[in-house]
């Protein structure tokens, strides 16, 4: 027991537990998933396994993205992607409803899984129809051999490396990397991006392991917000276009592992319920980064204001108006819009972890909760 005890020491790296070694990982997780893949300076991106079955993509009628728990918050993101660069129509489906839903499906639609375990019973079983109806199957995993990864025609593995935290960090990173060099890919393939948009959009998604890093840096002052909110009963996590995922993936990463109850919305939807419960007992997360959607997320900050609820904004770097509004400001560094989650996420995981961690709670492993559900 010693030993074992020392091994997992070991293991952690220095760290109190495997999620914040895992987060700390992102900057080369992310790299990871890129290298051999991208290389921006000379204009390529190679994804070894969507080679054979380019052309059924790009000539796709419908993309449908299959999913659970957070990877199906990355297929969330990847639906903005697809359907901005590529101009695919894309439907996003929970694995367990779409299984036993008697689904529209033919061989003209391409159907991406992602699972970091590749061994989820649901997404499992939703392949398994998907392909009995003659559909490709594309797979987005991590564990290399996995059920999944076998079930599929092809895939591309998201190379994060062994996560063991129960609540998932640099697998969901991972997971967008590949989709969004999917989309890229595809967008370009199908003329749907300019040669020159490509380009740029490439230098700027190989810059991102270098801006994550920088992100992570935010930790001690995320850490004194954990500990001024860390007694709320309740959070809500608001934010529109490619962070509207983020905020559902914010949310879910609250409850799993501090058990305090939190709700992603978009910020847009607050008005048909959410804003309900504010009042100045309740925490309101703004992911309000400089996007074509800021100026509307800034309206919603101020009706949150406007009802004394404490705000926590997650801005760009430099970001001004907000910090008149909000409680407390998270400053990120700029990126692309369509990349913005693989950084906006960042500062979330942290800020789930701090409190977690004060409230005395097990972080690696929460309960009720497994790392790979193989049951219904
Ligand atoms: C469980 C895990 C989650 C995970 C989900 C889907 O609920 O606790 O962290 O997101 O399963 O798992 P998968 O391995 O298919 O990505």
């Amino acid at each position: 027991n010693q030993l074992e005890m020392e091994l997992e020491a070991i293991e952690k790296g220095g760290y109190e537990h495997f999620m914040l070694k895992e987060i700390n990982e992102q900057p080369r997780s992310i790299a990871d998933c890129m290298r051999g893949r991208l290389d921006a300076n000379n204009g390529r991106l190679v994804l070894g396994g969507l080679r054979d079955y380019m052309n059924k993509f790009q000539n796709a009628d419908r993309i449908i993205i299959t999913a659970c728990g957070t990877s199906w918050h990355a297929g969330l993101v990847a639906e903005y992607l697809f359907e901005e660069f590529a101009r695919i129509p894309v439907e996003v489906e929970y694995a367990s409803e779409f299984r036993y839903r008697n689904p529209v499906i033919n061989e003209k639609d391409f159907v991406i899984a992602i699972s970091q375990s590749g061994e989820t019973a649901d997404t499992l079983a939703a392949i398994e129809l998907a392909k009995s109806k003659g559909a490709t199957i594309f797979g987005v995993c991590n564990v290399v051999g996995s059920s999944i990864a076998r079930a599929t025609h092809a895939g591309s593995y998201t190379h994060a490396g062994p996560e063991i935290g129960v609540a998932s960090t640099k697998a969901f990173t991972a997971q967008i990397s590949v989709l969004t060099m999917m989309a890229l890919k595809l967008g370009y393939q199908r003329g749907t991006l300019s040669e020159n948009r490509y380009m740029q959009l490439l230098s700027e998604l190989e810059t991102i392991p270098s801006k994550v890093e920088r992100a992570l840096q935010l930790n001690d002052k995320i850490k004194e917000i954990a500990a001024e909110f860390k007694d709320s009963r309740n959070f809500l996590y608001l934010g529109r276009g490619y962070n509207f995922p983020v905020a559902l993936e914010g949310a879910l990463k609250l409850k799993e592992i501090s058990y305090i109850h939190a709700e992603g919305y978009p910020a847009a939807e607050m008005k048909h319920g959410p804003i309900a419960l504010i009042d100045e007992e309740m925490p309101v997360v703004f992911i309000a980064t400089k996007d074509s959607s800021y100026e509307k997320v800034v309206s919603n900050i101020q009706e949150v204001k406007a009802r004394k609820g404490k705000i926590i904004a997650v801005v760009t770097e430099g970001d001004t108006s907000v910090k008149h509004m909000a409680d407390y400001v998270i400053e990120i560094p700029e990126t692309e819009e369509a990349f913005v989650p693989l950084i906006s996420v960042v500062p979330l995981q942290q800020l789930s972890y701090h409190i977690a961690v004060m409230r005395g709670c097990n972080v690696d492993q929460p309960r009720n909760l497994a790392k790979s559900v193989t049951v219904e």
